[in-house]
């Protein structure tokens, strides 16, 4: 949410910063900006309502010389995304400019206090008041910069990753970070600042990911200085990057989304790797083996998600209870931390996170975390917030996501999932061996499998086309497959702006029957499993009533072939791995009808990536 980046060094700072946002514009897309300090000294801010591709236009006939800058892409939460609040944003005198990712809560008193001493706003964000407020401190207390942006933090409240240049100092980025995420790049004698690891990546594999109310000092010719904002200097704890430039190009594809559920087979196997042996007789998951005793322990496990982590976490609570027995229960993190939750003794907390950024399971995890609860994160931004905040976890290793609507994640997330759930059951031996060996081996071929529903892509693309205009979907599954119709139906709904509603099939004639007509197009996972024949008769009752069905069967399925008006075929496998595979087709579905209805795939109206802020 929202998408910082900084260079300062011997390069013209301009193209590092555009390629930069290009890379984080995931994060935020509805207006863009960027500050330079040109060689003559002077800060020139240049901010665009629109996408980064539109503020380049906006910036080419500019003075962009310079080789220190900050950059923002915006994601609107307070003023509405129009030039003036796009950030950066001055100071008073114009003379500092700064940029922000996050929420001041308590910007309304702090604003109406600026306003009582003389000062006039420009934009309507909680931004702005930051850096009037470092400017008067500077100006009052007659400080530096560091110490009047460590004064000014002290008087705010709420989530920031800011970044701030003065053309009083032309050789110096002040950044700070609290519930928000900010990185630093170690170049030769260049600094790179991002809110993650992507723009960075190009430059220089040495990073620092800032802990909250940490400052970083970045100084031409000095190392990087990292303080709290006490003024206790900390030393900053260098890492050495794993991801790699390819992963974060389209390569080929027309969109990342396409490129990622491509991916799939590849990713799946990348998280599978080193975590079963090579006869296919153990799993291993070294968070869950150094924790053993917790989970052989447990009397329940709360998981705790939003968006599509939390359709994993559902697939997840079924997992669990079928093989391990132990007691699940899925929660929101946004109602989770605001409810006062009964945490007991024995009760393990599972964090689920494509990014590992997301606010409101920050806030679950500190709350589960200050009740006494062993918190285990899963995972895929590796260095992000959420496995720092955790007292354990699984990365899922499928690398970076960049399309807004998560694939590959979500099919990590469930495939870590089942190796939990697997490697529990093996040590709790709620499980036997032979259908433990079998579920293994199983998993070994998913990738597989996927890729065999991948060679359907093009029919799925000519089906599409069918449901171009329509205005409704709905999404039927049962049992496993329940969490796979939310997520089919979300997928959809996130690209094409199509309103679209998953349902346990079951629960139609409760009451959702009642929009069924020969124009409500029904996606209906109807795989081969223990619940096969009930779900026939929910299909029954859609065609009944005229409904359009397009079923998800298994493959040599012939019942539902004469029911159904679509059919699209996945590999047989065991069934708490369907939605796995059963999830593939659906995300192709959903492409494909926003491409026709010529929708902005990778990055969706009002959506973004990484959620930080509640
Ligand atoms: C945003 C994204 C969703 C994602 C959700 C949770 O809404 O657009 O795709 O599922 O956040 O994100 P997380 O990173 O915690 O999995």
């Amino acid at each position: 949410m929202c998408g910082i980046v900084g260079y300062l060094g011997c390069r013209d700072a301009y193209p590092v910063l555009i390629k930069g946002l290009h890379r984080l514009e995931y994060r935020g897309y509805d207006s863009a900006g960027i500050a330079l300090i040109s060689g003559d000294n002077e800060l020139n801010v240049y901010k665009s309502k629109g996408k980064v591709a539109d503020l380049e236009r906006f910036a080419e006939s500019k003075d962009i010389s310079g080789n220190i800058g900050i950059a923002h892409t915006r994601w609107a939460t307070h003023g509405e995304p129009n030039d003036a609040n796009a950030h950066p944003h001055y100071s008073q005198s114009r003379s500092l400019a700064l940029i922000h990712n996050g929420i001041i809560e308590n910007y309304t008193s702090l604003r109406a206090e600026m306003e009582s001493k003389g000062f006039t706003f420009r934009s309507n964000t909680d931004t702005e008041v930051i850096v009037y407020l470092v400017e008067y401190i500077m100006q009052t207390n007659r400080v530096d910069l560091c110490t009047a942006v460590q004064l000014a933090l002290h008087q705010v409240v709420g989530a920031y990753a800011i970044a701030l240049i003065s053309k009083e100092n032309p050789d110096e980025i002040i950044a700070a970070r609290k519930s928000s995420p900010l990185v630093v790049g170690i170049g030769e004698d260049e600094f790179f600042l991002a809110s993650d690891a992507t723009p960075i990546v190009e430059y220089t594999d040495r990073v620092v990911y800032l802990n909250d109310e940490e400052i970083a000092i970045l100084r031409r010719g000095e190392a990087l200085k990292v303080l709290n904002l006490n003024n206790v200097e900390i030393t900053p704890e260098i890492k050495k990057l794993a991801v790699n430039l390819s992963q974060l190009e389209k390569g080929g594809f027309p969109h990342f989304m396409l490129k990622e559920i491509h991916e799939q087979p590849r990713t799946l196997q990348n998280c599978i790797r080193g975590r079963i042996n090579m006869e296919g007789t153990n799993v291993v998951l070294s968070g869950v083996i150094d924790n053993r005793e917790k989970f052989l322990q447990a009397k329940r496990i709360i998981i705790v998600a939003c968006g599509t982590s939390w359709h994993a976490a559902l697939i997840g609570e079924h997992l669990i209870e079928d093989l391990c027995r132990i007691p699940v229960e899925v929660e929101y993190a946004s109602e989770f931390r605001y409810r006062n939750p009964v945490i007991l003794p024995g009760d393990i907390v599972i964090a689920i996170s494509q990014s590992g950024e997301t606010a409101d399971t920050l806030a679950a995890i500190e709350l589960a975390k200050s009740k006494g609860a062993f918190i285990y994160g899963i995972c895929n931004a590796v260095g992000s917030s959420i496995p720092r905040a955790t007292h354990s976890g699984s990365y899922i290793h499928v690398g970076p996501e960049i399309g807004v609507a998560s694939t590959k994640a979500f099919t990590g997330q469930v495939t870590v999932l089942s190796m939990l759930a697997l490697s529990i059951a093996r040590q709790k031996d709620t499980i036997d061996v032979d259908t433990f060996t079998r579920l293994v081996k199983e998993l070994q071929d998913i990738p597989n499998k996927i890729a065999k529903v991948l060679e359907q892509a093009e029919a799925i693309r000519d089906l599409s086309k069918t449901f171009t205009y329509a205005h409704n979907f709905i999404y039927l599954g049962r049992g496993y497959n329940y969490p796979a119709a939310l997520e089919g139906a979300l997928k959809l709904k996130e690209i094409s702006y199509i309103h679209a509603e998953g349902y346990p099939a079951a629960e139609m004639k409760h009451g959702p029957i009642a929009l069924i007509d020969a124009e409500m197009p029904v996606v209906a996972i109807a795989t081969t499993d223990s619940i096969y024949e009930k779900t026939i008769s929910n299909i029954q009752e859609i065609k009944a009533r005229k409904g359009k069905v397009i079923a998800i069967v298994s493959e040599g399925d012939e019942t539902v072939h004469n029911i159904a008006d679509y059919c699209i075929e996945v590999p047989r496998t065991a069934e708490p791995l369907t939605p796995i595979v059963a999830s593939i087709p659906l995300q192709l579905l959903a492409y494909y009808i926003a491409v026709n209805k010529g929708r902005d795939v990778d990055q969706p109206r009002n959506l973004a990536k990484s959620v930080t802020v509640e």
